[in-house]
């Protein structure tokens, strides 16, 4: 495993929309062990392929909140869709390791249902709600080349350390 670089604003990647895996050999295996690797190194809890520059549809989030009683969770999910956004939406505050310094309040769907595979391309079913649904609508975003600054109604440049204290994706 290896800590890839994260591609930041403007890189061309970030706007690109990402192509479907359809190979899930040993180099998406590299790519995925990558991606956690480097998530978990940056620290963030959520990365999209194009953030270290790879245009392909692969995110993985890695979460966990004790006081709201969520246990731990790591996902790697290739080619996810959301096929169903709860009506009830919640404004939340985020940041992006692809957007140095700025944070933003974004209105996402509360609950989401994402389909896709997991990394030996076996299907997915996930039921997903509060934080972790808004994480996975930010990571899909990325492999859409959207970045959460296109849908905050609320923009606001941080010191680095204090966007650095929110969890950023
Ligand atoms: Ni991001």
């Amino acid at each position: 495993m290896a800590v890839r670089d994260i591609v930041t604003v403007p890189h061309p990647v970030l706007r690109r929309k990402a192509a479907p895996v359809k190979d899930f050999g040993p180099e998406l295996q590299r790519l995925i062990d990558d991606m956690i690797e480097t998530m978990r190194a940056a620290p963030g809890v959520g990365l999209a392929a194009p953030q270290v520059n790879v245009s392909q549809r692969v995110i993985v989030v890695e979460y966990e909140d004790a006081e709201a009683g969520i246990p731990h969770q790591l996902y790697a999910v290739v080619n996810p869709v959301i096929v169903d956004f709860s009506r009830a939406t919640e404004i939340g505050t985020e940041g992006c390791l692809s957007i140095p310094g700025i944070i933003g309040d974004v209105e996402r769907a509360r609950k989401v249902t994402v389909k896709g595979f997991d990394r030996h391309g076996n299907p997915l079913h996930l039921t997903l709600d509060g934080w972790v649904a808004r994480i996975f609508q930010h990571e899909i975003d990325h492999l859409n080349g959207v970045l959460f600054t296109d849908r905050a109604v609320r923009v606001e440049r941080v010191a680095p350390e204090l966007a650095a204290a929110l969890d950023r994706v």
